[in-house]
């Protein structure tokens, strides 16, 4: 069982669902300018229209009480809001926000806020992006303006969506925008500007939205699952969990230990000590400001483990015929529950899963309905392992389904569905699917059915 307050939600990103990127004085961003260079995204998709639902976005909320969501993740488009980044804001983007967030409130479902899900305004990126040693108050500034406007009613705020991928994809491997191959130093200053803007916006938040408002953000749980339930297969999984494995910046540690303790992991300043900019106490006691929630986005496991001969973690291969998603991601439910474990037993923070969700290749049946079993049994079967970790004592604070529709998958364009609801992109037409009206079921029983 969860929790009696346990939030059950469904998730967003605004440049995978608003489309109208040129409208009411919206700005560019670093997307924008990406999907526009050939090669860049599969079959040339952008986001310029998506599911349209800057247009539609009433027809959404109603679809949000129909599934009976108790919350609702999305994220502010910071150039909608200001169009160069920082400076003069746009009243209009902020008003949208502003609607929206009122008709989830009388839908009776709560708003929770992402302020950063990687549309970067493409004028800051101009002038530096996350290398500029402006750009942390660049976030706080824009922090402010959406804080002083929402803050009022907005139940929960996550600072960035998986820095992970949007500084190791997208400033190191450059598939993801701005599209950068940058050296190791380059990819750590920009990775310390991200976190020292976590921590300033986390204080600007605190000074300006509710106080029962909970706080925190939203990276990758990159989760090294035991092959079986020895304590050394267990011990080795989490140990793997937590280590800088290679240079790449998908980790856990290097991200969220300056966030929820205070200092960069050793294995890492060891690591990257040739290339470490200049790290201060001052900066770390910035980026360690107090979370109410230890969020995490969780889809698979990072690798499946047991323990070596030394104990350290061996990589076991999945067998044949493994349970594949259409993301070619494996399935791997208990990975919500290692995730919840290792985490709260690192971070000590109850655990909100931010995301996690099953692409599928889902159609209009001849029927009319969308018939998605397999969505409806991966759901169940990590929600099952979540609650599992509840009933060892971790405590849960919520979980948001990605996604609330079918969206654009960046650079893999709208090949993969995620949604509750399937979107016919060509005519915007919406369709609940049969794991939408599961997951009304299951919120009615508060998970009882997992
Ligand atoms: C990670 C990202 O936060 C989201 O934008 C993406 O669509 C999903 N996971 C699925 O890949």
């Amino acid at each position: 069982m969860f929790p009696e307050n346990f939030i059950w939600g469904a998730a967003t990103a605004a440049y995978q669902i608003e489309g109208a990127v040129a409208e009411d004085g919206r700005g560019p961003s670093v997307w924008d300018d990406l999907v526009r260079q050939p090669g860049r995204i599969w079959e040339g998709h952008t986001g310029e229209t998506a599911c349209d639902h800057y247009h539609r976005w009433r027809e959404d909320v109603a679809l949000m009480k129909e599934i009976g969501l108790r919350a609702y993740r999305f994220s502010i488009a910071w150039p909608r809001v200001l169009p160069e980044g920082a400076g003069a804001p746009n009243e209009k983007g902020l008003a949208f926000y502003d609607r929206l967030v009122d008709a989830l409130l009388d839908a009776g479902i709560q708003p929770w806020v992402t302020l950063f899900h990687w549309d970067y305004p493409l004028a800051l990126y101009r002038r530096g992006g996350w290398l500029s040693p402006d750009s942390p108050s660049w976030f706080a500034d824009y922090t402010a303006l959406v804080a002083r406007r929402l803050g009022d009613r907005v139940a929960g705020w996550f600072t960035h969506n998986e820095p992970q991928c949007f500084i190791g994809v997208g400033l190191q491997e450059g598939r993801h925008a701005p599209g950068l191959k940058l050296g190791l130093s380059d990819v750590l200053v920009a990775a310390h500007h991200t976190l020292l803007a976590h921590g300033r916006a986390v204080q600007t938040l605190r000074a300006h939205v509710r106080k029962d408002a909970k706080i925190g953000w939203a990276p990758i749980g990159h989760v090294h699952v035991p092959a079986t339930g020895s304590a050394a297969d267990i011990a080795a999984a989490k140990r793997a969990t937590f280590s800088i494995e290679n240079d790449f910046m998908k980790n856990n540690t290097w991200w969220s230990d300056p966030v929820y303790l205070g200092r960069y992991p050793e294995d890492g300043l060891a690591r990257f000590a040739p290339h470490l900019p200049k790290i201060t106490d001052a900066d770390l006691r910035e980026i360690h400001q107090p979370l109410d929630l230890c969020g995490l986005n969780i889809y698979t496991a990072e690798r499946l483990v047991r323990a070596g001969p030394d104990g350290r973690a061996v990589t076991v291969a999945e067998p044949p015929g493994f349970a594949m998603t259409h993301m070619r991601g494996t399935v791997h439910p208990e990975a919500l529950y290692y995730g919840a474990k290792f985490f709260h037993e690192r971070y000590r923070l109850p655990i909100c899963i931010t995301e996690n969700g099953l692409s599928c290749a889902d159609w209009v049946a001849r029927d009319g309905g969308v018939h998605d079993p397999n969505r409806i049994d991966f759901l169940s079967r990590y929600l099952g392992e979540f609650a599992r970790a509840g009933h060892e004592g971790v405590p849960l604070a919520g979980y948001f389904q990605w996604s609330l529709l079918d969206n654009f998958e960046w650079a893999q364009g709208y090949q993969h569905r995620f949604g509750l609801v399937h979107v016919d992109f060509a005519t915007q037409k919406r369709t609940l699917k049969d794991s939408a009206r599961w997951y009304r079921e299951t919120i009615a029983a508060n998970g009882a059915n997992c």
